[in-house]
Order: C-alpha cells, then sequence, then structure tokens
C-alpha cells in the first residue's frame, strides 16, 4: 500500500521523525522505496545532478514528466512528490494545468512548489482540486537570482515573515513544508506552530522531517560538500574505480573471458564459412 499524505501527517502528530531523499531515475527510486523512506521528492535539483545546468532554472515540466515516470515506476510503497519548475506556476490556471500533467501523465501523489504568500492563492486553488501541495520556503532556489544570500530568515523581519508565510501555506491547504537553509531556532519555532509536518533541509533537526539531495549523501555529484549535507558514501570514487578497472582489462584482453558470452556448435560456424565461400 502507498503512503499517504495523511500517513505523513501522523507522523508528525505521533513525533515520529520522516526521511525524505530526492530520485530521478527507476532504479534509484526502487532502492530508496526498498529502505522504507516514506517520501521520495523528484526534485528540480535534476537540472543540476542530472541534466548538468548551473541551475534548476532551466528545467522543464517536459523534463520532470520523463523522471517523475521512471521515479513513480520504481517506487511502489513511498509517496511520489514532484517539482513544479520555475515558472509553471504563475497563476491558479496555469498551476492546475500543469501540476495536473504532473500527477495524471506522470502519476506522482502531491507537486511541490516554491514562495510564500504570494503562492497562498495557488496553494489554495490547486488543494481545493485534489491536488496535493507541498510548500518549499526559506532559499528558494528558483528564485536565486533575485535571493543573494543563501541562508534566509536571519532578521527579525524576515523571520517573522517566514513564519507568516508558512502558516499562510498551512492555511491554504499544503500537507507538508519544506524549510530550507534557515536557522536552526526559526526552524523550530516554525515546526512547533504549524500543524502540518515541517521538512528541513540545512535547517537543523528541529524540523518534522528531514530531506537531502541523494547525489550529496552518496558523493556522486561535486567532490564539495555542502554544509547542509552528510556524505555517506563516496559512490563517485567507486565509480571512477570500477571505470578505470573495465578500461584496463579491456585494454589488456582480460575482459571479456569465455563466461561472459557464448559458444556456437563448431559444425555449423563451418557450414556458415563454407557457405559464404561458395558465393
Ligand atoms: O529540488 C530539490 O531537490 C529540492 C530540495 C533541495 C528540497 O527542492
Amino acid at each position: 500500500m502507498r503512503i499517504t499524505i495523511q500517513d505523513i501527517q501522523a507522523m508528525k502528530k505521533r513525533g515520529e521523525r520522516i526521511p525524505m531523499l530526492t530520485a530521478y531515475d527507476y532504479t534509484t527510486a526502487q532502492m530508496i522505496d526498498a529502505a522504507e523512506i516514506p517520501m521520495i521528492l523528484v526534485g528540480d535539483t535534476l537540472g543540476m545532478v542530472v541534466l548538468g545546468y548551473d541551475s534548476t532554472v532551466p528545467v522543464t515540466i517536459e523534463d520532470m514528466l520523463h523522471h517523475i515516470k521512471a521515479v513513480v515506476r520504481g517506487a511502489k510503497r513511498s509517496l511520489v512528490v514532484g517539482d513544479l519548475p520555475f515558472l509553471t506556476y504563475t497563476s491558479p490556471e496555469q498551476a492546475l494545468h500543469n501540476a495536473g500533467r504532473l500527477l495524471q501523465e506522470a502519476g506522482c501523489q502531491a507537486v511541490k512548489l516554491e514562495g510564500g504568500a504570494a503562492v497562498a492563492p495557488i496553494v489554495q486553488r490547486l488543494t481545493q482540486a485534489g491536488v496535493p501541495v507541498m510548500g518549499h520556503l526559506g532559499f528558494t532556489p528558483q528564485s536565486e537570482n533575485v535571493l543573494g544570500k543563501r541562508v534566509q530568515g536571519k532578521t527579525a523581519d524576515a523571520a517573522r515573515q517566514l513564519i507568516e508565510d508558512a502558516l499562510l501555506l498551512e492555511q491554504a491547504g499544503a500537507f507538508a513544508v519544506v524549510l530550507e537553509l534557515i536557522p536552526i531556532q526559526l526552524a523550530q519555532a516554525v515546526s512547533e506552530r504549524l500543524r502540518v509536518p515541517t521538512i528541513g533541509i540545512g535547517a537543523g533537526a528541529g524540523c518534522d522531517g528531514q530531506v537531502q539531495v541523494i547525489h550529496d549523501m552518496l558523493g556522486l555529484y561535486t567532490d564539495f560538500v555542502p554544509r547542509h549535507a552528510k556524505r555517506y558514501r563516496s559512490l563517485a570514487d567507486e565509480i571512477r574505480g570500477a571505470a578505470s578497472e573495465y578500461a584496463a582489462e579491456v585494454r589488456a584482453g582480460s575482459f571479456p573471458t569465455e563466461s561472459h558470452a557464448s559458444k556456437m556448435n563448431e559444425a555449423a560456424l563451418q557450414e556458415a564459412l563454407a557457405q559464404i565461400n561458395n558465393v
């Protein structure tokens, strides 16, 4: 049975912390699902860690559809949340059209969008239409060109604004809110004031759950580890090592061996060669 938004909200009520990871493909989604991670985010970080862009801005709804479909095929139990990319939810009608595509064509169970008061009417329209919405406050990467600093909410005004935005998103119907790169105390204060779960990234342990970009925790994307991430494995080293070993064996002729392919009946081969020679 797939996890529902009600299950996620019940976890907060029980005081159970909620782990969430990003995934962008079938194979990774299968592994995360098997690890019993209750929520998978097909984030628009796709743009950087999979598609090689500098930011999330170039990511399109078609890119998201393609990757969400793959993740949904791999995740049988985890709730799959798909990001609405930059400028795909500028009006309630546009948001409804694009969120509808993510749910109907790609098969995810919820969408995520960035912003506070300005997007509250959009969150309300989507939830009234039956689309579960996860909010995203603090550092919102789609707006990186206007935000300047990465850590948000450090001044009294900014902190008050962020708490008000979080309450507005909850009132508009958001089932959870991501808090990215905000001070630990502010994230704790927001988490205490919201009934719906907060999911932190670089916002401390006071959030109800945590989300990490899987490439950061597996050491796959760059050698730089962002402050908000913890590297649990160094898979890039493993992959580079395996690729070099493979190349050396191909060059030396030690891969493949006879066990990696099949043989045919010698008489059949001779017959085929004789036929060719007779042509
Ligand atoms: O796109 C993404 O992966 C995200 C997370 C960093 C929260 O929005």
